[in-house]
């Protein structure tokens, strides 16, 4: 074990002074050593490492043979190999049983839900970011397939479209006349899918620093406004004359990633790297940061209520905020599942606050009602297991929520009685 420990730590510190990263093989270490199942971890090495690394695994809250083929088969296809799928489910249900390291505190109250889910077909594709169109369909981010994909909710029927090469597309949104926008995090670029025709229309961005598109959304004018996380930086496109505008943000490695608009028309910002949020003037691009109380604070995602209020998630501090506009006033609550919950993805309807606990398993989707300043939690289904992240969420146009889980594939529909 020392020896181990030692030997992993030289590498670490060569690695470090020749500047290579031995991430992947410490991670492949982790897995547990079984003698019995010996086979078993070269299964997972082989079969298992191609998209993630094995900390997937080593971290996830286990399951019974059942439920590991269950789980990864909205991943991998391997349903041919029944021999491989035995050892390779045997030696994770032992290995890896169901366990409460991150089991998450769940709160009743009075708010009836239920889930409408939908299993999207490529398997493996990171789907996220669900968004309702203009003609009522769902669209969705194919992230690792680069591909973005639409589902009918009446008749459960999905489509996929392939993007442009390289696009991966880290989110979607749509445009009043019920277009397509998705972001190219890879390729630098935004791109359209006309709904009409089908065709699809790449915007690259005008300067080579700005890399990664981010999360993107159209103010009432029709200008699409966007974030660049990696790149530090905010964008702007009009899509009548194509001409796109960047600004860099005022502090370096701010991280700009969830944005919104407020009914002035002004984009808000939120940094997960730096604690702030960033007010867009929507004319000149003048950034203005508003910082928020801890340093350590990180915040995924924003939203903005009807009376004014900026909401969002400290995912760094496992907590709920809430910043006023009009008095500058900033309030905080400690999410039910604690500092390390991680809220992730929020959205505002009609004055309640929604938002999940990302670091837990289940994840939870959280109800807080600002009246009465209380919580209530529910554990999000992924098929027959529990497993995932949301990491968008928003509204359709009656007041349900749309919100997915990146592991295991899902778009589902949280139905709000
Ligand atoms: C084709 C790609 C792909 C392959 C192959 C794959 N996975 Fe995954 N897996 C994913 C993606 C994408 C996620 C979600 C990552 C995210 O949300 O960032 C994920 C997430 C997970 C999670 C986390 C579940 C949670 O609690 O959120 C586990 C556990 C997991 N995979 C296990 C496996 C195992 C075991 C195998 C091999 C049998 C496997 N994966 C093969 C794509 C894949």
């Amino acid at each position: 074990m020392r020896i181990h420990t030692l030997t992993k730590s030289l590498l670490t510190s060569i690695a470090f002074l020749i500047g290579v990263t031995v991430v992947n093989q410490a991670s492949g270490l982790e897995l547990i050593n079984d003698s019995e199942h010996a086979k078993g971890k070269a299964l997972v090495e082989q079969y298992c490492t191609g998209c993630h690394r094995t900390n997937m695994i080593t971290r996830s809250s286990g399951y019974s043979a059942d439920d590991w083929k269950s789980l990864t088969s909205t991943m991998i296809n391997l349903s041919n190999q029944p021999k491989v799928e035995q050892q390779l489910f045997n030696y994770l249900a032992t290995n890896y049983s169901p366990n409460t390291l991150r089991t998450p505190t769940l709160l009743g109250g009075e708010t009836k839900i239920s889930f409408t889910q939908w299993q999207t077909p490529t398997l493996g594709q990171r789907s996220r970011d669900p968004i309702e169109a203009a003609d009522g369909t769902i669209w969705w981010a194919g992230q690792r397939a680069n591909l973005i994909g639409q589902i009918n909710p009446n008749t459960g029927e999905m489509k996929e479209y392939f993007l442009p090469e390289n696009a991966m597309p880290h989110s979607v949104t749509t445009d009043k006349a019920g277009n397509i926008w998705y972001t190219g995090n890879k390729n630098g670029s935004v791109g359209k899918l006309d709904i009409q025709t089908k065709k699809i229309t790449e915007y690259k961005m005008p300067d080579e620093q700005a890399k990664d598109p981010h999360t993107a959304i159209f103010d009432e004018k029709g200008i699409l406004w966007f974030t660049l996380q990696h790149s530090n930086m905010i964008g702007r496109l009009d899509p009548i004359t194509g001409e796109i505008k960047l600004v860099t943000m005022n502090a370096p490695r701010s991280k700009p990633y969830g944005i919104k608009i407020d009914d002035k028309g002004t984009p808000w910002v939120a940094c997960n790297g730096r604690n702030c949020l960033v007010k867009v003037d929507p004319i000149t691009m003048k950034l203005t940061d508003v910082m928020l109380p801890n340093e350590a604070t990180r915040v995924r995602r924003l939203d903005i209520a009807n009376d004014g209020m900026i909401w969002y998630v400290n995912s760094s501090q496992g907590k709920l905020g809430r910043y006023n506009p009009f008095t500058g006033e900033i309030k905080e609550w400690p999410s039910p599942s604690g500092s390390k919950s991680h809220p992730y993805a929020i959205a505002v309807i009609d004055n309640m606050v929604w938002y999940n606990e990302s670091g837990m398993r289940p994840d939870t989707l959280v109800k807080f009602d600002p009246i009465t300043e209380t919580f209530q939690s529910w554990a999000i289904p992924s098929g027959k297991v529990y497993a995932g992240i949301i990491r968008h969420m928003r509204p359709t146009r009656d007041g349900d929520l749309l919100i997915h889980q990146s592991s295991t594939n899902k778009i589902i529909r949280v139905n709000i009685e």
